[in-house]
């Protein structure tokens, strides 16, 4: 029996939350930590399916837990409460071979070779779910071996891939498509090759990896478009802090921007301006019910609450540098399009077909069940706004950004949403369905938005 959850149409959503931790930056902390000398405290790490496939990944290769998950809760100024993991590391030569099951998680299967492929002995495997078995490797493939690694991948492209370590030299390496993890995956082999190591990206990317390795003490530096990594002997992160992820912020960021009276507080999210290109995307559809007051800075990473209100929007072109800071969010883009008046295009968005699922079909697929009108391009698709939705069924295909999409639809819709395959939000929102409820029937927040 397929499981299936209906989610009624909602009034308002008000209240305020912490969306969970920051999933990119939690796999990466989990395997920085791996490669640091001493123990390293993760404050914050997010426990989803994909961040325990990584924390179980690091200690395959012989990185220890010191707290096991459920992690031990600190308390935090702010009261909200964090959890902290401690991760011994093993440095950044000392990984020991191992079969390596990434489950769903394509970050782990891009990163995590490149810190392997260097290695000055071993042998890996990483192999995972049957979304995984269909995501290229062959873009990390070719950059390694550039740099001299050995791999090996099924029909040369896709997983299982086996990685044996050797010795690496630095190489310059122009990324074909904007890709962080590809970005990441050379940069971590380039902290064990010889000389320097430079990547060239077309657009920027999201930019966790260099900064967590600046902060662990790495050579990292920035001339233009280029990013350039010297060789390291050891790493230090120290502690490293997870803020809240904006990419499951985006969810009831849209929520609220489509169902009318809401108002919501988002607290503690990480504002990293090459993660934000949804909130650029819906300023230019119109809305001026967005606003993010900064809380700071922790290990290079700015955060800040988003307090955002219910808005008309108008359509939009969208492509080009949005794309990429804005690759996880397109799909709720294309959600707020069907409330939108007038037409969204999305353009240059090829890579949607290269995640989880194929991101342009199953969004489109799941807007048209739904009553939206959607089409879709070779590299995007085309939203005509409809005034809202009316609801019905959709799939998730596994992917837990669109079962999480379909929930918001059905607040958003006329009739009620039901989602088949709801349980694929536990990959990097476990909790989301129950932060979605909690938002309901609540009092107003104190001051107006602004
Ligand atoms: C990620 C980068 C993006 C994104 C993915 C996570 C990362 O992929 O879609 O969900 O953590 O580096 P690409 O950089 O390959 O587009």
């Amino acid at each position: 029996m397929s499981d299936r959850t209906h989610f009624d149409p909602l009034g308002e959503l008000r209240g305020a939350l912490r969306p969970p931790a920051d999933k990119s930056i939690s796999h990466r902390a989990a395997m920085i930590a791996a490669m640091g000398e001493g123990e390293t405290d993760v404050i914050g790490y997010l426990d989803a399916a994909d961040t325990r496939s990584t924390l179980a990944a690091v200690q395959a290769i012989g990185a220890r837990l010191v707290h096991e998950l459920p992690t031990q809760a600190i308390e935090r100024d702010d009261g909200l409460g964090a959890s902290r993991l401690r991760i011994a590391g093993v440095g950044l030569r000392g990984a020991r071979s191992a079969e390596i099951d990434v489950g769903n998680a394509g970050t782990l299967l891009r990163l995590l070779p490149g810190w392997l492929a260097g290695q000055p002995e071993g042998k890996w495997i990483l192999d995972g779910d049957d979304s995984i078995r269909r995501r290229p490797v062959d873009r990390i493939a070719e950059p390694l071996r550039q740099m001299g690694a050995r791999l090996g991948a099924r029909e040369e492209r896709l997983p299982p891939l086996e990685v044996e370590g050797a010795p690496l030299h630095g190489t310059t390496y122009e990324l074909p498509v904007a890709s962080a993890q590809v970005k990441s995956c050379v940069l971590f082999a380039g902290l064990l090759a010889e000389g320097e190591t430079r990547v060239v990206e077309p657009l920027p990317t999201r930019d966790h990896t260099e900064r967590m390795l600046v902060a662990a003490g790495a050579e990292i530096a920035r001339d233009g478009t280029t990013v350039i990594v010297k060789r390291a002997e050891r790493l230090e992160p120290g502690r490293i802090v997870v803020p809240a992820d904006f990419s499951s912020a985006a969810f009831f960021i849209v929520a609220a921007t489509i169902v009318p009276g809401s108002d919501l507080l988002l607290h503690d999210v990480g504002t990293n301006p090459t993660r934000t290109g949804l909130l650029d995307i819906l300023r230019r559809m119109g809305t001026e019910e967005i606003a993010v007051e900064s809380r700071g800075e922790e290990g290079g990473e700015p955060i800040a609450d988003i307090r955002v209100g219910h808005s008309g929007l108008q359509g939009c072109e969208v492509g080009g540098a949005d794309v990429p800071l804005a690759i996880d969010e397109l799909p709720l883009v294309a959600l707020a399009a069907c409330f939108a008046e007038g037409t969204t295009t999305i353009r240059d968005a090829t890579e949607l077909r290269r995640k989880e699922s194929d991101r342009i079909a199953t969004v489109c697929d799941a807007l048209d069940a739904l009553g939206g009108r959607v089409e879709p391009t070779a590299d995007g698709m085309v939203i005509e706004g409809s005034g809202g939705l009316r609801g019905g069924t959709i799939d998730s295909h596994g992917d837990h950004r669109i079962a999480m999409l379909g929930a918001v639809a059905g607040a958003a819709s006329r009739e009620g949403v039901e989602v088949i395959d709801m349980g694929a939000a536990a990959v990097s929102y476990p909790a989301f369905e129950a932060d979605l409820h909690s938002l309901q029937h609540r009092p107003p927040l104190h001051d107006p938005v602004h």
